[in-house]
């Protein structure tokens, strides 16, 4: 568990409501996609606040996240059947194929190594399950630019802003079913795989 991001997420956790504020229109979009899903246990990694918890209309849901401030606050926002945890979505403590569903909602590009939180996603997912990924990705056009810009003090905000999802290894062993982008310039998506 990297407890730089932790510490950095758990001040952060105050201002957080803002930028939710901004995903809102994104988020609409993603709880649709995953409300239409048959019943199943779903795993969302780097759950942050747990505002958008109760939109969360289907499913068994777990929450885990490394922040204990963000958890806390989460714990406003759940039904009695939600289960938050702390824990390191690069070491998950989860058997395998044990989730039918993995979300990663603007965690990617957090966490330390990425190909690592995907490998781990992969594992822990059921052989027909499904993962949804929704985040920035620097596309190939001049916003490129404003990504690389950007790089140096993405460090003290603990993201990554120039991120390829095609760079990290783990991604050759899933199929894209669907890409949703919002936005002009498709900034962002929401990605949705299953195993290849
Ligand atoms: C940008 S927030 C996203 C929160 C929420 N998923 C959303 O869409 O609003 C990223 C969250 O990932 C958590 N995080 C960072 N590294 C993590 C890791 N290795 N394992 C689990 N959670 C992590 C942070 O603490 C933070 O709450």
């Amino acid at each position: 568990m990297n407890k730089q991001t932790a510490n950095f997420y758990n001040k952060f956790s105050i201002f957080y409501p803002l930028i939710d504020l901004f995903l809102k229109p994104q988020k609409k979009r993603l709880f649709h996609e995953i409300n239409r899903q048959p019943f199943g246990k779903l795993l969302e990694i780097g759950v942050g606040n747990g505002t958008h918890l109760p939109l969360y209309k289907t499913h068994a849901v777990t929450g885990i996240d490394t922040s204990l401030k963000m958890l806390e606050i989460a714990k406003n926002h759940v039904a009695d059947s939600t289960q938050l945890l702390q824990m390191d979505g690069e070491n998950l403590l989860f058997e395998d194929e044990t989730f039918d569903y993995v979300v990663l909602s603007h965690t990617i590009a957090v966490v330390d190594n990425p190909g690592r939180l995907l490998k781990e996603a992969y594992r822990v997912l059921q052989p027909d399950g499904k993962i949804f990924i929704l985040n920035h990705f620097t596309p190939n056009n001049w916003l490129k630019y404003v990504d690389y810009s950007f790089q140096p003090f993405s460090k003290i905000l603990h993201f990554k802003s120039v991120f390829h999802i095609e760079s990290l290894n783990s991604i050759s062993k899933l199929k894209l079913l669907e890409e949703i982008r919002f936005g002009t310039f498709s900034y962002f998506k929401l990605l949705i795989y299953c195993k290849a």
